[in-house]
């Protein structure tokens, strides 16, 4: 038991139930179970729990809510400012300033796939994976910017090994092997709805990634950020592993973002209805909050404008800029504090007599931090819209809204609007759909623009209805 620091306190918050079992442990099993209870944080964890699982956390909305600014699109006015942008945005991506982030360390529950989300193949026609899709299309990111863009990849204890093998195995989609870095991110014990941490085994916590909030403090603890800093890289285009249309290197976005000295930016949709499932942009107290979709009040999600638009119409698919400095100022002690968010869970766990038990009922909480709460912490930040049929193609579950089923439909219609923007003839249904199934290479097309080489070869060949074709 001197293997366990905080024994005491463990005593002192009851939570001694965790080392019932430590006695019939082999000495790497103690060892096991000591470091996972050392890494305890029992402090805050003794406040969490009464407030955030033993009772419902109260969120408290301000009252001075408003819909929060953003760069239109179609903006005439900002045309000149646009062209600026990109090539402000281009100078940086060419220069080696620019960094990729992608979140997968999530556990992908919804989807029930068995394996890391990005090892999950995606594409419609080949089948790729979502690590593959992006890997392809930062290799030809090095190769229209003559760069070589460093793609840093967030997993969890629980995903690393499988995801840093599924690279290996796959010899890196021949991105450079340096080039790819890898970094994990903190947990949370799970916890009973009675206010006890679950056990997974009688050697082990029932530990779950900490959220995507716990991105930046994983990247300052696994140096990262100082790899960032020699590496000259100034900002991190961050995105979620499970959105393959994400654009990882956006000239205009990354331009304005720098332009406007913006700490922290974000991509906007416009929200379909007032209560599509996406966190909500809003200014309070002069600085830029996301409320989420069940947290804003009816009143203000059904509020229009003259013209009939929704006031609150800027919703958010966590596609973000954020600039490598702040980060580093937001997480200089070590230490970063976001609001933890409450997720009421089924999770397998050792009962009292050592068995394992899959419960059928919620029994457990989580507790999650978001990236977007660092928003609120910016001094200066900026939003840009884009076309949700652009950048948003969320893989969340395997059949319906935000499934595999859509996001290879997005793909496809994506692929069509590139080619038919090059005057290709795309056989559509009579509903607008696509009728055939496409899929161009991202390793050679990255925008529409590069697809014009593509369709002036003379043995290109246009899709017939109901073809499928894949252009490599
Ligand atoms: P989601 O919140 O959709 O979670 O994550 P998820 O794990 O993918 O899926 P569910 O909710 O269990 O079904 C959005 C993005 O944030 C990453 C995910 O990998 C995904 O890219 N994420 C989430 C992390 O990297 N770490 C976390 O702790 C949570």
């Amino acid at each position: 038991m001197n293997k366990i620091k905080n024994l005491e306190k463990l005593k002192k918050v009851s939570q001694d139930h965790l080392i019932k079992f430590y006695d019939e442990l082999n000495e790497k099993e103690q060892n096991e179970l000591a470091s996972q209870l050392n890494d305890l944080n029992l402090d805050e964890l003794n406040n969490l729990i009464p407030e955030y699982v033993l009772n419902q956390p109260k969120v408290e909305i301000p009252d001075d809510l408003t819909p929060a600014p953003f760069f239109h699109l179609d903006d005439e006015e900002q045309t000149e400012y646009y062209k600026k942008a990109i090539l402000e945005g281009e100078k940086l991506i060419s220069a080696g300033k620019v960094a990729a982030l992608t979140v997968a360390g999530g556990q992908g529950s919804r989807l029930g796939f068995d394996g890391p989300k990005g090892t999950f193949p995606i594409t419609p026609v080949e089948n790729k994976t979502l690590f593959q899709y992006f890997s392809e299309s930062i290799l030809r990111i090095n190769e229209k910017y003559s760069t070589s863009f460093s793609w840093y990849i967030m997993t969890s204890p629980i995903n690393h090994n499988d995801t840093v093998n599924f690279f290996e195995e796959n010899n890196y989609f021949n991105l450079p092997k340096t080039s790819v870095k890898f970094f994990t991110q903190g947990t949370m014990p799970a916890i009973g709805i009675d206010g006890k941490i679950l056990l997974k085994s009688k050697s082990s916590l029932a530990l779950a990634p900490n959220g995507h909030g716990g991105t930046l403090l994983a990247l300052k603890k696994s140096g990262s950020l100082d790899t960032m800093a020699e590496d000259g890289v100034e900002h991190i285009s961050y995105f979620q592993v499970d959105n393959p249309l994400a654009s990882i290197a956006s000239p205009l976005f990354i331009g304005l973002h720098a332009l406007e000295k913006s700490e922290m930016s974000a991509i906007t949709l416009p929200k379909t209805n007032p209560y599509e499932k996406l966190g909500n942009f809003c200014i309070s107290k002069n600085r830029l909050n996301i409320i989420e979709y069940s947290d804003l009040p009816n009143e203000l999600a059904e509020a229009v404008n003259n013209d009939g638009s929704l006031k609150f119409l800027a919703g958010s698919p966590a596609i973000h800029i954020i600039s490598r400095v702040f980060t580093e100022q937001l997480t200089a002690g070590g230490s970063l504090s976001l609001p933890w968010h409450r997720a009421d869970k089924k999770v397998e766990f050792l009962n009292n007599n050592g068995e394992l038990e899959n419960p059928k009922e919620i029994n457990a909480v989580k507790l999650e931090s978001f990236i977007f709460d660092a928003l609120q912490l910016a001094k200066k930040t900026m939003i840009l819209e884009a076309k949700r049929e652009d950048e948003f193609a969320p893989t969340k579950n395997p059949t319906g809204i935000d499934s595999v089923e859509s996001c290879r439909e997005m793909l496809i219609d994506r692929d069509a609007r590139w080619l038919e923007e090059n005057g290709v003839c795309i056989p559509r249904k009579s509903d607008g759909t696509v009728d055939c199934i496409i899929e161009l290479s991202p390793s050679k097309y990255l925008t529409a623009d590069d697809v014009k080489e593509l369709v002036s070869n003379e043995n290109f060949k246009a899709p017939k209805k109901g073809e499928t074709v894949y252009y490599g």
